[in-house]
Order: structure tokens, then C-alpha cells, then sequence
């Protein structure tokens, strides 16, 4: 039997391998039913989604459900979605829904009609003598877990004896922070059935390495050299920016857009931010900082540098909305270095993070089906007070129509690397020890949740 050896975040810069069972072995999956998600904290939605007393939504692992609802303006609870009676689940959660939401005074179960206050106690149970005194409160009332929020969104756990969300988030939460993501709402959300393992799909979103080979078409914009690094059980990846006056002037990390290479920076800089809107389902970017580029060659002369030309445009889209009522944080230079580009929360949440927008990612396991996750992409944004647009989660099939040619890029890879690692002559992964070192950390995690050798030096 494999000798579990423990590796550190230090070990990540050498050359590592791991087996591609915990993708494929149908038996790992279900294994994860008990060891990895009742252990880990889970984002489970937004609050934007739950603005009012008495509402609800519904977040779904595996074969479990929960229920999180507001019971005051500054508290929530978390229940398991099911009566303690005969079991029946008190909010119907159908497989086609991603995530049930509603308003309700109280939970009545539908099969027998015992009713449940907000707060999860018991409020009616029919011909109660029957049962000879045996009801207690506690045996009749809602099975309660762990819930709490940072940045906007909720997130449960089901081990009572978790550590805190904030210890568990560590130098995440710390290092991002002033981007304020509890300021920024919906802007769309979009769902799919997808036929890879919930982890191949999510660790397409946690290298830019793959840009050089899957997203062709940006590299006439710059170099993608990435650098990726471990935080606790998280990580985060970015572009060493090699250019220190673009650095200096916030460029890539506050607009994810940089300078862009070419001879015209103010030109340069447009077709990038476009280019970043476009294709990448509109949230790679906003429109404001798109028109602000579209302006820079009529409001700079010929000739100005590429560092003017991007603290030109960042004053302006940050007057530009301002003036609408959006207004940027106060972030410092070294605070957009530091918090680089793509983050990966363990297990399943990423979030590509901008000044006034957030691209994120959630994948979970389809059932206990290895080769099957839910694939969820959304965009984050800062609107003007009361412009919020409303949104809801829409299913939409994986093609570049449905969620932009660099989305679609990234879902021609995930099921072909399903396929390919169950080959006999694939020997495991050699992901690279600088680029994709977030990938390597994260099955150094998932190893000491799952009780599987982790990663191991290649030699
Ligand atoms: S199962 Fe809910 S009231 Fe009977
Ligand atoms: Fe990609």
C-alpha cells in the first residue's frame, strides 16, 4: 500500500504527480459523498437572493439539500431540506432547477402537513396524543448545519465541528477584501449539465497555461506567462507582469485587460477590453471601461505611453461611473498585484475578480456519476442603486452562442480530458510545477480530505 506522505506548500514548486483515479473511479465519487462535502465549507448562493424575512433558496450536494432562509434582516438559518416525520423533502427540489427559490411565512410539509416556523421549530403536528408524549421539540424539529456569509454569498457546512469560514478562508479573505464583492449583484447566471468529473471542470479555470494552447486568438495581445500560488487550502494565478510602469499603473489586475501589445497603445488597449467583453460572455470586463477604451484615441495624442495611455482610461471609466452612480474602491497598487488574477476556494469556487466585476465559477458532482458535473458560470457586477438587472439561473447548452467562443474554448477541452485520462497508457498527470501549482494544492487538499496518497514527487 502507498505510504501516505505529507507534502507542504513549499513542495508545490517541484515536479509532482498524482493518479487521474480521483477523477474517474466511480467508487472515489462516492466516497466524496462522505469524506470531502459534509467536511468542507460550500458556497451555496448569494444574498441578493434571500433579501427579505421569510425568504428561501435551495442548495443541492449530491444526494443532500438544504434549506437557507432569512429569519431576520441580519440572520440566517441553514436547515436540511427534509421532515423529520417521514422524510419527504419540505421544499421540492427537481433535477432540472438549480436552485429553488421562494417566500414563505413557514414550511409545511406536503405529506402530512406538520409546519415548521422559519426559526426550524415545530408548529403543528396532526393528533399529536397519538404519538404518547414521545414528540419532543427536539425530535420534531428541523435538523439545522452551520451557516455564514463573506463578500455576498452564503456558504454552509455540515460538520458541526467546522472551524470558523473566516479561518477557513484565511489570506482570501483578507486579500480580497477591497474589491467589496458584497456590493456587486447578478449580472447573468447560467447553468449546464456537463459530461466531465465536477474536478476536471473546475481546474480548467485554475491555470492560465492552457491560454497558449485553448485561447489562440488573445495571445496577439500579450504574453501569458502565469504564476500560480498556494493560500492554505486556496490559490490564486496571474500574469508576472514583465512590464513594472504597466504594474505601477494597476493595469491587468484592475481591468484584466492590461495594455495590450502592439504598436498604438490607446488602440491596443480597446481591442483587448473588447475583445475581453466580447468573448468572454460579457464579464471580463464592463461596458463602462470598454466605451472609455473605445474613446482613447480621440482623447490622447499619437505617441503617448502605454502606462499614460492606461491611467487615462482608468480615470476616465471611473468618472464615466461616477457620474452613473457606480463608484470604484479604493483599492491600492499593491493591493490589485496582490490579489492577481483567477482565485480557486476550495473545493469548488472560483472567482476571476476585477475592480467593479467578478467572473465566478461553481462545478459539483452530478449525483454519484464520475463523468457528469453541474457547470455554473455567473457575472458579478457594481449597478447604480436600484438598476440591479434581475437574473435568474438559465440553462444553456455548452456552445460558444450560449456562453462566448473563450467559455466554449475551455468546455472543448473538459470532456476529452475525461475521456483521455482513463486510458491505460495515460501514466498520471504531470502538471507544471510553476503555472499549475493551484492544481497541484488543491489535490494536496482534496488527498487529506479523501485519505488518498497525495501528490507525490516525480523521480
Ligand atoms: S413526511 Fe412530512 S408531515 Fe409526514
Ligand atoms: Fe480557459
Amino acid at each position: 500500500m502507498d505510504k501516505q506522505v505529507e507534502i507542504s506548500i513549499e513542495d508545490l514548486s517541484e515536479p509532482l504527480t498524482y493518479p487521474a483515479e480521483a477523477f474517474t473511479s466511480p467508487e472515489y465519487a462516492r466516497a466524496e459523498r462522505d469524506l470531502l462535502w459534509p467536511k468542507v465549507w460550500q458556497m451555496a448562493g448569494r444574498l441578493e437572493d434571500i433579501p427579505e424575512v421569510g425568504n428561501f433558496l435551495t442548495y443541492n450536494i449530491m444526494d443532500e439539500s438544504i434549506i437557507i432562509v432569512r429569519t431576520a434582516a441580519d440572520r440566517l438559518k441553514a436547515f436540511y431540506n427534509v421532515c423529520p416525520h417521514r422524510g419527504r423533502q419540505l421544499i421540492n427540489t427537481p433535477d432540472d432547477v438549480n436552485s429553488v427559490r421562494g417566500r414563505k411565512p413557514n414550511f409545511v410539509c406536503g405529506f402530512h402537513g406538520w409546519t415548521y416556523s422559519l426559526e426550524g421549530r415545530n408548529t403543528f403536528v396532526l393528533d399529536p396524543q397519538d404519538w404518547k408524549g414521545a414528540l419532543t421539540e427536539e425530535r420534531t424539529c428541523l435538523s439545522e448545519l452551520t451557516v455564514d456569509t463573506w463578500g455576498g454569498w452564503i456558504y454552509i457546512n455540515m460538520d458541526p465541528d467546522c472551524e470558523p469560514l473566516l479561518d477557513f478562508l484565511g489570506d482570501v479573505a483578507r486579500i480580497l477584501a477591497p474589491f467589496e464583492f458584497e456590493k456587486m449583484r447578478y449580472k447573468w447566471r447560467q447553468w449546464v449539465v456537463y459530461p466531465s468529473n465536477w474536478k476536471t471542470a473546475i481546474e480548467a479555470f485554475m491555470e492560465p497555461y492552457h491560454v497558449a494552447g485553448t485561447h489562440t486568438q488573445l495571445l496577439k495581445y500579450g504574453e501569458f506567462y502565469a504564476y500560480s500560488k498556494a493560500y492554505g487550502k486556496h490559490g490564486v494565478s496571474g500574469f508576472d507582469e514583465r512590464d513594472p510602469e504597466l504594474r505601477k499603473a494597476g493595469g491587468t489586475s484592475v481591468t484584466r485587460a492590461g495594455g495590450g501589445k502592439g504598436s498604438d497603445p490607446r488602440i491596443s488597449t480597446y481591442e483587448l477590453a473588447r475583445e475581453n467583453y466580447e468573448t468572454v460572455n460579457y464579464a471580463a470586463s464592463t461596458e463602462t471601461l470598454v466605451n472609455a477604451a473605445k474613446r482613447l484615441v480621440d482623447e490622447l495624442p499619437e505617441g503617448t505611453s502605454g502606462q499614460d495611455v492606461v491611467k487615462h482610461w482608468l480615470a476616465s471609466a471611473k468618472a464615466d461611473d461616477a457620474a452613473r452612480g457606480v463608484i470604484w474602491p479604493e483599492i491600492t497598487p499593491e493591493q490589485m498585484s496582490e490579489a492577481g488574477l483567477a482565485w480557486s476556494l476550495f473545493p469548488n469556487q472560483t472567482i476571476l475578480q476585477g475592480v467593479t466585476f467578478a467572473l465566478c465559477y461553481r462545478v459539483r458532482p452530478y449525483g454519484d456519476d464520475p463523468n457528469k458535473c453541474i457547470f455554473e458560470s455567473y457575472a458579478l457586477e457594481r449597478f447604480p442603486e436600484g438598476k440591479e438587472p434581475k437574473t435568474d439561473w438559465v440553462y444553456a447548452e455548452p456552445t460558444a452562442e450560449k456562453w462566448g467562443a473563450v467559455l466554449a474554448q475551455d468546455f472543448s477541452n473538459m470532456q476529452w480530458v475525461q475521456k483521455g485520462m482513463k486510458s491505460r497508457g495515460f501514466r498520471g498527470t504531470l502538471p507544471n510545477p510553476h503555472q499549475e501549482r493551484k492544481v497541484t494544492n488543491f489535490h494536496r487538499v482534496l488527498s487529506q480530505y479523501m485519505g488518498t496518497a497525495a501528490p507525490r514527487l516525480l523521480k
